[in-house]
């Protein structure tokens, strides 16, 4: 059966200043359930992709979820992962944090709480919903973000340094919860080893153009990527 197209961009370009463009002729289909891993250096513009698929910026071209342009409708099946989880919480309990998303969309009261509950069962925070997230530790942080997305069971996770500032031990439980969601992912990283553990592609963004795309079989190691990187012509 051929896969599933959940994501299509066609033709993409977008500026913050109408002079300078951060993403240049953008050219992307991603498949339903599968994971595309977004890389490149400090500033090729990784962030600013998610946020246009996020329907966040307004960009020029199309970005077609399930061959639908962007509408509020879509904003139901979309979670965005911030690289800063302080960007994410903001409420007074991690309760109401979780429970933030399933009450826009509408949930009764009682099935809001199963919800809240399972949620942090599947980061590995069970019982938390008391707590205060400015007192938390920046991974707890994290998985209290992802509790907050996974919470309305999105069909799309967009993850933005999903790894940045963890600890070796953190990142590891943080990259296996992440594999273990069931959902078309795209993940902005830098980090070498998030493309090759979880790419099902990868794709090198250089100064907001797609230089390269890489099939899984084609990633070799994180020692291939980085030579990759090093050897682009511009780049030191
Ligand atoms: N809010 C903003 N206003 C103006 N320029 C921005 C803004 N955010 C990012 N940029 C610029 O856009 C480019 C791409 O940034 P970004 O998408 O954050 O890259 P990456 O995530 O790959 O590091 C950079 O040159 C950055 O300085
Ligand atoms: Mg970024």
């Amino acid at each position: 059966m051929e896969n599933k197209i959940k994501i299509e961009i066609k033709n993409l370009n977008f500026s913050y200043d109408e002079e300078k463009y951060v993403l240049k002729n953008i050219n992307l289909k991603i498949y339903e359930n599968e994971t595309v891993c977004i890389i490149g250096e400090n500033g090729s513009g990784k962030t600013t992709l998610l946020l246009c698929i996020a329907g966040l910026l307004k960009y020029e071209g199309e970005v077609k979820i399930d061959g639908e342009i962007f509408n509020e409708n879509l904003r139901k099946k979309m979670g965005f992962l911030f690289e800063n989880p302080d960007d994410a919480l903001f409420m007074p309990r991690v309760f109401d944090d979780i429970a933030f998303g399933p009450k826009n969309f509408g949930f009764e009261e009682e099935r809001i709480k199963e919800i809240v509950k399972e949620s942090l069962e599947k980061v590995g925070l069970p019982g938390f919903e008391e707590r205060v997230p400015h007192h938390l530790s920046f991974g707890e942080k994290k998985r209290i973000a992802l509790a907050s997305i996974i919470s309305y069971s999105p069909e799309i996770l967009l993850l933005d340094e999903p790894t940045l500032a963890l600890s070796p031990v953190s990142k590891e439980n943080f990259l296996k919860l992440i594999k273990s969601i069931r959902a078309t992912k795209i993940i902005a990283t830098h980090d070498l080893e998030v493309a090759v553990e979880t790419g099902d592609r990868v794709v090198l963004l250089n100064k907001g153009t797609i230089k390269k795309v890489w099939n899984k079989s084609e990633v070799k190691s994180i020692k291939y990527l980085k030579n990759f990187l090093l050897k682009e012509p511009g780049e030191r």
